[in-house]
């Protein structure tokens, strides 16, 4: 409990006022924050004893900006641009001392201070684009003004952070500093004279306003093809700093941002935000512990044990590959080896980093060498017959407790289980690839699998800086269940009349990066056809290109041609599946762009229903962050779920009874959960499902 309300303390050190903000757990400019900063500023503007003003935050963060759970209701005085206001307009300079995140208002906030200071540990930035916002406490005006117009840009657009060095390169922070925090800026606020309004420093700006063209030659590269509205907003409203004076730029933000926060894409994007915290919150008994992890093992050094490795590597968990041939392990290695060398040759980390990273992974023939881990991943080939003999192994060999995980796409997890004595211990961990780089971890409960387990499994995920949300174990679990639809739909869409371009244009169009045909192209598609095989299903197009002998790139051809990369649509593959429409006796027809959006979308969205319905997942936002991370769903359409509430439910409904209809397809028939929900005039966003999938 401060001394001016509970988040704001208010202290007096050698004519020094300090003001410290403590609004657990990162600072977000809440209505009570606000207030505090408010008053803390009426106190002192008459006080003459007070030479100067340092604004702090905790370890943690200066701010992490507005507080985000605000947007959408009704305003509260006094507003973020008030509060700014107020500090910038005090008689004595205000300093913002800086550890931790200072971010979206946050930093905007301190640009209102008149000097700012960092710790080493200081991220600064404006990250609201990540929101499908922009910065609208003054950020688009200020920012340029500081560190000019070129770096104020890529900050803005990207929402990317910088840290203390480079913000200190770029003038956005006056000096770094060591010392105690924040005795170390008392002593420096001090020393100053000059009370130096952000405001005021146009000259940063005298190169822009002389070329008006140069604002857009350096927007247009940071304004990448994106569907997105709101990288542009943020160019439009630094274009206010060049072009307008300052208060009326800050008009000019102020209309833009409240364009942006009342729309769909920043309500999207902010659901995002919320949607993958709650996630990755497990439901589980109260009081549930994760077990310890200190040590690793994979098993299989391929495509994915390789990259699995490095995941715990980069964690500095101390991991070892097993495979059964020294050939096959070798192979893994130098993979392993080749990716972190790229990854110091790019810079994303250090040399020094990429060697003590590698020096982490061991390799080892036989499971013996999973006999210390804490957990043992599986990534053995996608065979049943192959990872029952794993399991049954592992469980003579690995420790008491140990956590026995396997990296399947698609089987029993309970059959697999079944493999042990010890089935309690066994789950699914269902990493992306690749695996180094997708954030999504699926943890897939077993029947038996205990609450510890799935705590250990989240736990880790956190660890390993993914995102890890539980879910039920059946066919594909959430993503490749709700992925088979969509690839059945697309298979549909040609034997109906649809060109695989087509097809692939919408999707894109949509906002993926890549459309269904590209993607299996590039993946290869005799690993699709293995797949169906093991499960006894048909995709007629796809398996007939397979018959050709057209695998996608690694042939040269597949539902495209292709020259190096470039992908050109076949003549030979119209006729191949106008010949699989004729032997289904179809009658092929064109189909609108929107009607393949529509339908490859919606069975999507009805096999969600499905999924929540079982209790294979806990929460609509566990299927819409399982899209976002694992699947590359466009970030500004929120998720399959939230896309679907947007849509409106009824519309879904009638559509899928469409296509049933059309086709015949029993997948295509309005799920109950959704049926029922669009009957009452209802979405899925907060109706309750989470208790079945505890
Ligand atoms: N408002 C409300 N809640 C916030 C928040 C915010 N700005 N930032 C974080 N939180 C909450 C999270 O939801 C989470 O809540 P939970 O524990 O109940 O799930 C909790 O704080 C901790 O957050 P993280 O789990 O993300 O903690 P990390 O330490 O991993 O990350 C962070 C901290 C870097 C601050 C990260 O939370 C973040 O990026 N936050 C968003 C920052 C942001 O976008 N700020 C701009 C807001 S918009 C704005 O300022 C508009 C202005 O221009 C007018
Ligand atoms: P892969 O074929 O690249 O690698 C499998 C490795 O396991 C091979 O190196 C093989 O030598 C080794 N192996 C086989 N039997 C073994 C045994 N008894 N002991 C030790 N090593 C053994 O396969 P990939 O693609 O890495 O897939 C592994 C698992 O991950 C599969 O279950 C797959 O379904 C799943 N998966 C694959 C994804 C992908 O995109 N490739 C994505 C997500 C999951």
């Amino acid at each position: 409990m401060g001394s001016i309300n509970a988040v704001v303390d208010l202290r007096h050190q050698n004519g020094v006022a300090v003001v410290a903000m403590d609004n657990a757990p990162v600072n977000a400019l809440g209505i009570a924050l606000r207030t505090g900063l408010m008053r803390a500023m009426d106190q002192l503007r008459g006080d003459p004893a007070v030479k100067a003003i340092v604004l702090c935050g905790t370890a943690r963060a200066f701010s992490g900006g507005a507080d985000i759970t605000e947007f959408g209701k009704p305003p509260q005085d006094p507003n973020l641009r008030q509060v700014i206001a107020a500090v910038e307009d005090m008689p004595v300079p205000v300093v913002a001392a800086i550890q931790g995140v200072a971010l979206g208002g946050g930093l905007e906030l301190a640009l209102g201070c008149h000097a700012r200071v960092a710790w080493g540990t200081a991220r600064l930035g404006l990250p609201e684009v990540k929101l499908g916002l922009l910065p609208g406490a003054g950020g688009t005006q200020r920012l340029p003004r500081v560190v000019g117009l070129e770096k104020a840009l890529s900050m803005i657009v990207t929402g990317n952070p910088i840290g203390a060095k480079e913000a200190a390169d770029c003038g956005l922070v006056d000096a770094v500093l060591d010392g105690a925090y924040p005795d170390a800026a008392v002593a420096w606020a001090q020393t100053l004279t000059e009370r130096r309004r952000v405001r005021d420093r146009d000259d940063a700006l005298t190169s822009a306003r002389e070329d008006p063209g140069l604002i857009n030659s350096m927007a247009a590269p940071l304004l990448k093809a994106s569907g997105a509205a709101a990288p542009r907003a943020c160019v439009e409203a630094v274009r206010g700093a060049v072009d307008l004076p300052f208060e009326e730029g800050l008009a000019n933000e102020r209309r833009l941002f409240e364009q942006l926060v009342t729309g769909d894409e920043s309500r999207a994007q902010r659901h995002a935000f919320f949607a993958e915290r709650e996630a990755q919150k497990a439901v589980l008994p109260s009081g549930t512990q994760p077990r310890p992890v200190a040590r690793a093992a994979v098993v299989g050094a391929g495509t994915m044990g390789g990259g699995i490795a490095m995941c715990f590597a980069n964690a500095g968990i101390p991991v070892t590959v097993i495979e059964t041939e020294q050939a096959a392990l070798d192979r893994g290695m130098a993979r392993i080896a080749e990716l972190y060398g790229i990854s110091a040759k790019r810079g994303s980390i250090t040399p020094a980093q990429a060697e003590e990273r590698r020096g982490r992974i061991q390799g080892q023939l036989g499971l013996d060498g999973a006999r210390d881990a804490d957990i043992v991943v599986e990534a053995v080939f996608e065979d049943m017959g192959v990872k029952k003999q794993v399991f049954a192994e592992l469980d003579r060999l690995a420790k008491p407790g140990a956590v026995l995980a396997t990296n399947t796409s698609y089987l029993d997890i309970d059959e697999i289980a079944g493999a042990t004595s010890r089935p309690g211990d066994v789950l699914g961990t269902h990493f992306f690839s690749p695996a180094n780089v997708m954030k999504l971890l699926e943890i897939v409960r077993g029947r038996q699998t205990s609450p510890e387990v799935i705590a250990t499994a989240a736990d880790l995920g956190k660890k390993l800086s993914k995102v890890g949300v539980v879910v039920g174990n059946c066919f594909g679990f959430v993503g490749n269940r709700m992925l088979a639809r969509r690839s059945d739909a697309a298979e549909r869409l040609l034997l109906d009349g649809a060109s695989p371009a087509e097809v692939d244009a919408a999707l894109t169009a949509f906002g993926f990066r890549m459309g269904p045909f590209a993607m299996a192209d590039l993946a290869g598609l005799d690993i699709g056809m293995r797949i169906r095989r093991a499960f006894g299903k048909r995709a007629p197009v796809s398996d007939a290109l397979c018959d050709a002998g057209r695998y996608g790139q690694k042939t040269g051809s597949g539902f495209y041609v292709y020259e190096g990369r470039n992908a050109t649509p076949d003549p030979e593959v119209d006729r191949i599946i106008a010949a699989e429409s004729e032997k289904l006796g179809i009658t092929r027809h064109p189909v609108g762009a929107d009607e393949i959006t529509e339908r490859l979308i919606y069975p999507m969205i009805n096999e969600g229903a499905r999924i929540l319905e079982e209790g294979i997942a806990a929460r609509p936002g566990d299927i819409d962050a399982i899209w976002l991370h694992g699947y590359n769903w466009p970030v500004w359409r929120g998720g399959p779920m939230f896309y679907a509430d947007l849509v409106g439910l009824p519309r879904i409904r009638d559509r899928l009874q469409d296509f049933h209809a059309a086709t015949g397809d029993k997948a295509l028939r309005p799920a109950p959960l959704l049926s029922k929900l669009a009957d009452a005039g209802q979405g899925f966003a907060g109706q309750d499902f989470g208790a079945r999938a505890a």
